[in-house]
Formats: C-alpha cells, sequence, structure tokens
C-alpha cells in the first residue's frame, strides 16, 4: 500500500501529499487495525499485488465529526479507467450505509482531476463547496473542489 500511494505521489498531479515518509506504514495500519475506519484493497483476479486501495478515516478525534468519513482512493496507473475505482468505491459506500454512526461521506479533490470528479458523481457524490486557487501545482493554480455524500 506505501509503495503504490508513493507510485501515485510521484505522479505529482492528483495528491496534495508530496512525500510519502516511513511514518506512513504505521498510519496505514493504525486506519486498519481502527474498527471506525475502512481500509481496502483491489486485486485482478489471476494477478500478484494491489492495484488500488481506498481508506475511510475519521477526520478528528473529536466527537462532533464522528459522523462522517473522509475519502482516500488510488488506482494506480496501468489499471485505470477499468472499473476498479468504481468497485472500491462501492464497497465503501455499502460499509458506510450499514456502519451505525456514520452518516456521511467527504473528499477533496483538484478540480483539475476530471477522472475522479466523474467517479464522484456517478456515485452520488455532490459538490458542497470550492476552495479557488488553493494550489499551485506546476505554476498553475488549481482549485480543490469539497464534495459529499449522505449515506443514511
Ligand atoms: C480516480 C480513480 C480512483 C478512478 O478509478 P478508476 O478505476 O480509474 O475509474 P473507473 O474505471 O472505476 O471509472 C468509474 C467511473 O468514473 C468515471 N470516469 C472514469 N474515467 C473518466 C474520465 N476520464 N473522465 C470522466 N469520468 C471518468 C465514469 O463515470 C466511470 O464510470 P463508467 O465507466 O461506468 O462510465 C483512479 O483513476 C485514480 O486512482 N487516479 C489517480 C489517483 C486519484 O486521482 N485519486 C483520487 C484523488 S481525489
Amino acid at each position: 500500500m506505501v509503495r503504490n500511494l508513493r507510485s501515485v505521489v510521484n505522479e505529482q498531479v492528483y495528491t496534495w501529499t508530496e512525500r510519502v515518509g516511513s511514518e506512513k506504514k504505521e498510519r496505514l495500519l493504525a486506519g486498519i487495525r481502527n474498527t471506525k475506519s475502512l481500509s481496502i484493497v483491489a486485486q485482478v483476479a489471476g494477478e500478484k499485488g494491489i492495484v488500488g486501495q481506498l481508506s475511510l478515516s475519521l477526520p478528528g478525534d473529536v466527537r462532533k465529526v464522528s459522523h462522517v468519513r473522509n475519502l482516500s482512493i488510488l488506482v494506480v496507473k496501468g489499471y485505470r479507467e477499468r472499473g476498479v475505482g468504481r468497485a472500491l468505491l462501492q464497497y465503501a459506500i455499502d460499509w458506510a450505509r450499514r456502519k451505525e454512526g456514520v452518516e456521511k461521506i467527504h473528499l477533496g479533490v483538484f478540480s483539475t482531476n476530471a477522472r475522479a470528479i466523474g467517479l464522484y458523481k456517478a456515485m452520488g457524490f455532490e459538490v458542497e463547496g470550492v476552495l479557488r486557487r488553493q494550489y499551485l501545482i506546476r505554476a498553475a493554480h488549481v482549485d480543490e473542489i469539497l464534495m459529499g455524500l449522505f449515506v443514511k
């Protein structure tokens, strides 16, 4: 999972993160162990290795946001636009619907990421806000689109 994350971060166009440090492994493991979070991976039948991963995690350790989960998703280069992202997200939405206390999935996505925005909209997410020119990526300003899905 760390290797996949690093590969997407190194593409430098999809995520806020610029560096995946050694502490990331522990954080991923903590997410896997936390029963309030969801952490899943995707494999292609007959192939070794993980080609995609998704997590739904608590935005913070306070009661005020205990009904919300932040979404993070990636599919590695070479496996995109084959339905892997949709399969991961469908599983996560079904989990959130069943999970007691979870009401909403939240995410932020770069305005330039048409594929991710297309997937989120196809799965029912709605735009809740725009942080204008929030990022400067390769000398171009990029907005952050905030999206949400109510699951109950
Ligand atoms: C964004 C991402 C998770 C989508 O997963 P994916 O496996 O490539 O997407 P899927 O093949 O499951 O596509 C599902 C839906 O997304 C939408 N979609 C896919 N490609 C699209 C494109 N190029 N433009 C617009 N919408 C697109 C469609 O609605 C599609 O459904 P359909 O095939 O029934 O029409 C994946 O491409 C990825 O990891 N990209 C790099 C990292 C990233 O952007 N992470 C998210 C950061 S917020």
